[in-house]
């Protein structure tokens, strides 16, 4: 039997589905967060260990030059700032994690560094950090900077970053705080430290302006692919995230990962490595085909085209000039998510271009099937792979969330793979406990 696993949820603090059968009230209650209320109760009931809301800041015009598609569809839009949510789901809930994106390129690291350290006294020690360096130059422009750094220069800078950021929430002293009542004495002064970083790319003082939260460092979240990602995620994080259909690819990630923290002084099991996936249910497993055939071969025009907007919008290349039925070019380059485009490429050599965003639609390897065939293949995979667990995404609708969470998570649970409580009081206790 696998040894159990760890499951989550990657989504955006974003519209859900706002047509189709099962889309109900969400595209309204959504802004409220109360749409993501209902979701976090259902995966803390069903036993997730976190949810990681990513994020992007800029409105997409890359497919067809216009932001016409970004708008009709609407795609990458509306989303908002994750991180005032976190603390509103923390209330409506007890144990489970909750993970931010937060840009190295452009948030100031002393900002992002009190922010998150905030969340974590706010939380009670159960907030998370998905470290990105951003990817497109649309964004970057909000943020006065006309062009982004090279996808390798960075994550230099974000390595820089995160040294940055775990200096500031170091940079008082565990036994600082001595609210000696009797003398008036507060705090020691000599247990809180500036930290006088002058790097390549930020020159910080600090100290932080009050000591970090019950976590110390919150947990630190990445998804990189590329050589510096892969050290980046290696080097600092607890919970590294990876999308690939192939077990192969997802196997190897993750023995290169843990080798890679060895090489950086690191316990491997300090670090998590989940595969995204987004299996389709249903009652049978011919449903479930049937299903899976409808939401992935992308016979919807409407479907193709917003897939093909979204690339657009992480790679900067306008997609809407490939005709959808021809093979499309090889040679596709991009500052952005480089390592993403160039495995894509490879594994979709000489199929048309509607084949190979099936395949990128699915994020993960292809799973659907009644609950019990699903848990079967979640098992098999994470046996193959010596895999931490799962990043579910993809429908965002109640009934998906019920479907995993009453229906999916059950079968895991009894079968032992997936946790029965949360023994410990925060995020990275219990992510690290097995
Ligand atoms: C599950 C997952 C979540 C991600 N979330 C974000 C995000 O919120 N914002 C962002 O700019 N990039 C995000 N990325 C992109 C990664 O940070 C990274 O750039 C990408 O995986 C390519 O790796 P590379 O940069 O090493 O080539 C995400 C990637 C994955 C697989």
């Amino acid at each position: 039997m696998a040894k159990p696993f760890h499951l989550a949820m990657f989504t955006s603090f974003n519209m859900p589905a706002w047509r189709g059968p099962w889309a109900g009230e969400a595209a309204d209650d959504w802004w409220t967060g109360d749409y993501h209320i209902s979701l976090i109760k259902q995966m803390e009931r069903a036993g997730f260990d976190f949810i990681m809301f990513e994020d992007s800041t800029y409105v997409g015009e890359h497919y067809g030059g216009s932001t016409e598609v970004s708008l009709k569809h609407p795609l990458g839009v509306p989303k908002m700032d994750p991180f005032p949510l976190l603390p509103i789901l923390a209330r409506e809930t007890k144990h489970i994690g909750l993970i931010a994106t937060g840009s190295s390129t452009f948030y100031p690291p002393y900002i992002l560094a009190r922010v998150m350290a905030t969340m974590d006294h706010l939380t009670g020690g159960r907030v998370g950090w998905n470290v990105v360096t951003s990817s497109e130059d649309i964004a970057a422009q909000n943020y006065g900077i006309d062009k982004l750094l090279d996808h390798d220069e960075r994550y230099d800078m974000a390595d820089e970053f995160v040294e940055v950021v775990k200096a500031l929430w170091d940079s008082w002293e565990p036994d600082a705080i001595v609210q000696d009542r009797e003398n008036g004495v507060w705090g020691d002064h000599t247990k809180v430290h500036t930290i006088d970083h002058v790097g390549t790319y930020f020159k910080v003082r600090g100290p932080l302006n009050f000591p970090a939260g019950p976590q110390g460092h919150p947990v630190i979240c990445q998804a990189g692919g590329s050589e510096k990602g892969r050290a980046l995620a290696a080097k600092h994080a607890n919970a590294i995230v990876a999308t690939n259909p192939r077990v192969e690819y997802l196997t190897e990630y993750r023995a290169d990962i843990r080798a890679r923290a060895e090489a950086y002084g690191r316990d491997p099991d300090e670090v998590k490595v989940l595969f995204q996936v987004s299996p389709v249910l249903a009652e049978t497993d011919e449903a479930a085909k049937e299903l899976y055939e409808q939401r992935f071969e992308l016979r919807d025009p409407l479907q193709a085209e917003r897939t093909l907007a979204g690339i657009s919008g992480t790679t900067e290349i306008d997609f809407s000039q490939f005709d959808l039925d021809e093979p499309f070019p090889q040679d596709l380059t991009t500052n952005g998510h480089q390592s993403i485009l160039d495995d894509w490429m490879r594994r979709n050599k000489g199929k048309t271009l509607r084949q190979a965003i099936s395949e990128r639609t699915q994020f993960g390897p292809p799973l659907y099937g009644t609950n019990a065939t699903v848990a079967d293949q979640l098992e098999a995979i994470a046996d193959a792979t010596g895999g931490d667990g799962f990043l579910f995404m993809f429908p965002t609708t109640r009934r998906y969330i019920d479907e995993v969470c009453s229906g999916l998570a059950p079968e895991l649970r009894r079968r032992g793979l997936i946790r029965e409580d949360y023994p410990h009081a925060t995020f990275k206790e219990n992510l690290l406990a097995f």
